[in-house]
């Protein structure tokens, strides 16, 4: 059998196969809330026989959106609509997971068919989050730079969505902080200027996300996988680098964090990003063999054989893809039968078994 297909375990939530879809913001919601869009969407891929579904970026507070159709998991009534999803894919023998999302300075913008221009206040937007008053944009409006209070407000917040998809049914749980979001821009030296504790040295940069994981473990079950998503590296001068992300998974292993997925950049625009196939894979080999935590390779991997030799490699233990999957919601059932093996297709299917 191919690695690809090997299932996994991590703590008592066992994966089919390898292969994780990887979160993918839709931005088709209405006030947070999931609809018959996100369940036809995700719910495919179940079909299709992913080991693993995220869900997209999900905001912990409404300010928290990068646009204002995106999903959300901010109140209660969130999870009803979550609840339908979940207990789907689960019936179908994939496993879901939720993603936990702030978009911090790169909030209030509209959906990306509309531009995905940052959007005033005057018109259907929000005062923007940050570390500190930097904007991502020179022309975008100037971030608040967040209070004490206001950390500790937010890492509630991601505390409560927490519980809010264990609710859900939800049993893996991502928090996100790559991509120029809210907590990667306190982790890089490139957006937190702070000079109080979450500012300045590595140790203070990484106190929020920190906080965040510790809160969140005293609510998401114990028995239950927790990832972190992570800009592996900022791929501009000065920014956080690989070292950095490889001390980073030091600490979040020992606070009960399973695997780190490894994507990269987002922080600045100025960044160079050398994309080629499996550019990120170096990244999740980094953090896997310095530090011994899991890691998922994410990033222009789109075939069975190329994801295949990323596992025989040992360079990661899940492969996340997110574009090949849009194109092919069905990839794992026709990856088997590339890799000779033979796997359960949904009953209704059967017939069209490759
Ligand atoms: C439509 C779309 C939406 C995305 N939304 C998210 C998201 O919600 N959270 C996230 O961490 N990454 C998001 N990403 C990034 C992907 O998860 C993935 O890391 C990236 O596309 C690289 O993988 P790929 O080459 O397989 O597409 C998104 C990508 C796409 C194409």
């Amino acid at each position: 059998m191919s690695l690809l297909f090997q299932s996994l375990k991590i703590k008592n939530v066992e994966f089919k196969n390898r292969i994780a879809v990887s979160p993918m913001c839709q931005y088709s919601s209405e006030d947070g809330y999931a609809n018959d869009w996100h369940l036809v969407h995700l719910g495919s891929r179940a079909v299709g026989g992913a080991g693993l579904i995220m869900a997209e970026a999900s905001a912990v507070s409404p300010e928290g959106r990068i646009t204002p159709a995106d999903l959300g998991i901010w109140k209660n009534e969130h999870i009803e609509n979550l609840k339908r999803i979940t207990t789907f894919i689960h019936q179908n023998g994939s496993v879901a997971g939720i993603q936990l999302a702030h978009a911090g300075r790169k909030a209030s913008c509209s959906e990306p068919w509309n531009g995905g221009k940052q959007i005033s206040e005057q018109v259907n937007g929000w005062r923007t989050l940050a570390p500190s008053a930097v904007p991502f944009r020179e022309t975008d409006s100037l971030p608040v730079e967040l209070s004490l209070e206001e950390i500790t407000r937010i890492v509630q917040n991601f505390k409560d969505a927490a519980l809010r998809s264990l609710n859900a049914g939800f049993k893996v749980l991502e928090i996100h902080a790559a991509h120029g979001y809210l907590i990667n821009t306190f982790l890089s030296p490139l957006s937190n200027f702070r000079k109080d504790e979450y500012g300045g040295t590595f140790e203070n940069r990484i106190r929020f996300l920190c906080r965040i994981i510790d809160e969140v473990n005293t609510v998401w079950a114990e028995n239950y996988p927790l990832f972190v998503r992570i800009s592996a590296i900022d791929w501009a001068e000065g920014g956080w680098t690989i070292e950095d992300s490889v001390n980073l998974s030091r600490i979040l292993k020992e606070k009960n964090v399973d695997l780190i997925d490894c994507s990269s950049g987002g922080l600045v625009p100025y960044a160079k990003i050398e994309t080629k196939p499996g550019y990120q894979v170096p990244f999740a080999e980094a953090v896997k063999t310095q530090t011994g935590i899991m890691s998922a390779a994410v990033g222009m991997i789109t075939t069975a054989e190329q994801a295949e030799t990323i596992l025989k490699n040992g360079q990661a233990d899940l492969i996340f893809m997110a574009r090949e999957y849009l194109r092919e919601p069905y990839f794992p059932l026709s990856a088997a039968h590339l890799l000779g093996d033979d796997v359960s297709w949904p009953v209704q299917y059967e017939r069209a078994k490759l």
